[in-house]
Parts: C-alpha cells; structure tokens; sequence
C-alpha cells in the first residue's frame, strides 16, 4: 500500500491526513501553527508531526509517495510562497524546504485553491468543471476553476479573490498594503471588525453589546436568534460578498460557488445572505449559478493537498 500527506496550513491550525493514493482519507490530525518569530519553526513542525504521527498509527515512512500541502498565500508554480500575509512569512521556498526536512516528493498549492480541488474531486463540486470556491477564514481565499483547471495566473497572484477593492472609502489598511479589499469586511476577523465599528458609531439596541470580544460566531448566532443589528450586519455581508461575485462571473460564469472556512459553518444563512443580492448584481445566466457550503468541510484543504501530490 503507497500513501500520501495531505496538508492544509492556516493562520491558527495546521490540519493533517494520512491518505492512500486512490484518494482514501485514513487518519486525520491538527497541531497548533506556531507563528512566533515569523513562522520560522512551521514547517519542521509539520514534518515532524507526519513523521510521528505516521509511525504511531501504523503506515511506514518508507510507503509514502509524497506530502501534498496548501498554504494561504500566493505560490510560484515552483512552489515558492511569494507572500503570506496572514502568517508572517514573506518569500518561502516551501517546496525545497519541505523536501529537504522530509526526503519526499513535495507539491505547494494556495490553500483556497486547494480546497477547490479537494471540493472537485470528493465534494460538492464533483463532476463540476466550472466552479469557485470562496474560503471566508482568517483571510479570504478564492479558487477559481475554469474547464476543469484552476486559474493561477501569470505571477501566481490569480483568485486571489479577497483582494479584490469593493470599497473606495476604506481608511484602513488590509494586511496587503491595500484598502477596501473584501477580506477586511467578509472574513471573519473582518465580519466582526465590521459589527464592533458599527456598534460604536451607532446607538441600536443589541444582545452583541454585552459581549466584551465579539466574534462572526457571535454575530451569526446573534442573527439566527432574531437580533435586529446582527440581521443588518448579515444583509450589509451578503451584499459585499454579492457585488464580489458578481464580477467574478462576469469573467467565469461558474455552475457553482462553494462557500467553505470557518465561517461556512454557520450554515445556509451564510448563503441566504449572498443570494439576496446576487441577482441584482448579475447578468442573464450568471443567475442560474448554484450556492453551496462546502461539502468537505474543513476536510477540503487536505483532500485537494492529497490531490495535488497524486495528480
Ligand atoms: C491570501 C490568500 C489566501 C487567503 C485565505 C488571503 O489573505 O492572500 O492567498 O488564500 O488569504 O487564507
């Protein structure tokens, strides 16, 4: 039996799995990301834990073809992480690194980009060849696929869908340089920074407003439960994460749009939210779109990792 790595690395968790290379997920695991002293010990980390975790669960080192791994930041087709702006890390030779600490075949993907793959290949996505797959995380991620192939552009810098501007008011800067991108509004961190101004410039009565930190945990649940402002701040999301998609099937005309990450979890409010103001957005048959969370759930960046390595 030949096995492979799969792994997605985020801004808080480091997500594992031991797959056989006909695409079955065996074991799955997470460890911390240690982003002390800019990320410096992240990737050791990462071997060490396959070397252990695979030894203590039975499949030999020496059976494995390969590590697959996403990160969240842009990649060369080299596999060389140009920027990381949500880790700390500014240009990574995350290929030969990670090849040289494990002695195996190593392949790096954008982490949005794989969970497109992974939501393709076993997920919602299957037997899908035009799709988009929105990670609303820690940042947000974007993995377009066009004609079964995803899009990564010229520099690498393509999907990169949380960077798009869809505010030219914005003070405040996104951690790429820029203002107004869609991550500082519809990620997590974002929804909640969204909600929080908005209670301190407003006077609206809110069950938020007893919470000390609020979380886009908080703000769905909030919602779900009735509360007016958290209702609004859904309508003002949707709206934003709306207009973003908009222009993303002016150009693709995807069948599908995956929404995934920690933020998918909250369910079909998530969606509901998007389609009420989609379709004022589109344009003919970019209408017949369809929404869907992530069928792998938090699985989908391991699986499309896996993917890569045995593709
Ligand atoms: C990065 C993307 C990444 C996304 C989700 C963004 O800030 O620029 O490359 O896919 O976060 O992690």
């Amino acid at each position: 039996m030949k096995y492979v790595f799969g792994i997605d690395l985020g801004g808080t968790t480091v997500k594992n799995g031991i797959f056989t290379t006909e695409g079955q997920l065996l074991y799955k695991w997470e460890i911390p990301t240690d982003t002390s002293e800019n990320g410096k010990s992240i990737l050791p980390d990462i071997v060490a834990t396959c070397k252990e975790t695979s030894a203590r669960q039975g499949y030999p080192y020496e059976q494995f073809i390969g590590l697959g791994i996403g990160v969240p930041g842009t990649v060369t087709r080299e596999g060389n992480v140009q920027s990381c702006v949500n880790l700390g890390w500014g240009y990574t030779e995350v290929k030969s690194i990670l090849e040289d600490l494990s002695g195996l075949p190593v392949m790096v993907g954008n982490d949005a980009d794989v969970a497109a793959l992974g939501e393709m290949w076993q997920g919602a996505g299957k037997g899908c060849s035009d799709m988009v797959m929105v990670t609303l995380g820690t940042g947000v991620g974007g993995g377009v696929i066009v004609d079964g192939k995803l899009v990564r552009g010229a520099h690498g810098f393509g999907a990169e869908i949380g960077h798009m501007r869809i505010d030219f008011q914005e003070k405040e800067f996104c951690n790429c340089g820029k203002r107004g991108c869609l991550e500082q509004y519809c990620s997590a961190n974002g929804i909640a920074r969204q909600a929080k101004l908005a209670l301190e410039k407003g006077s609206q009565d809110s069950t938020l407003r007893k919470l000390k930190e609020i979380t886009a945990k908080d703000i769905f649940d909030a919602a779900k439960a009735g509360d007016a402002f958290a209702l609004d701040q859904m309508d003002i999301f949707g709206e934003r994460m709306a207009r973003a998609l908009s222009y993303i099937a002016c150009v693709t005309d995807p069948e599908l749009f995956v929404i995934g990450g920690g933020v998918s979890k909250a369910g079909p409010i998530v969606i509901d939210a998007i389609k009420r103001y989609y379709g004022e957005n589109t344009y003919g048959r970019q209408r017949d779109v369809r929404f869907v969370i992530a069928r792998l759930e938090n699985d989908a960046g391991i699986y499309g990792s896996a993917k890569l390595l045995i593709e």
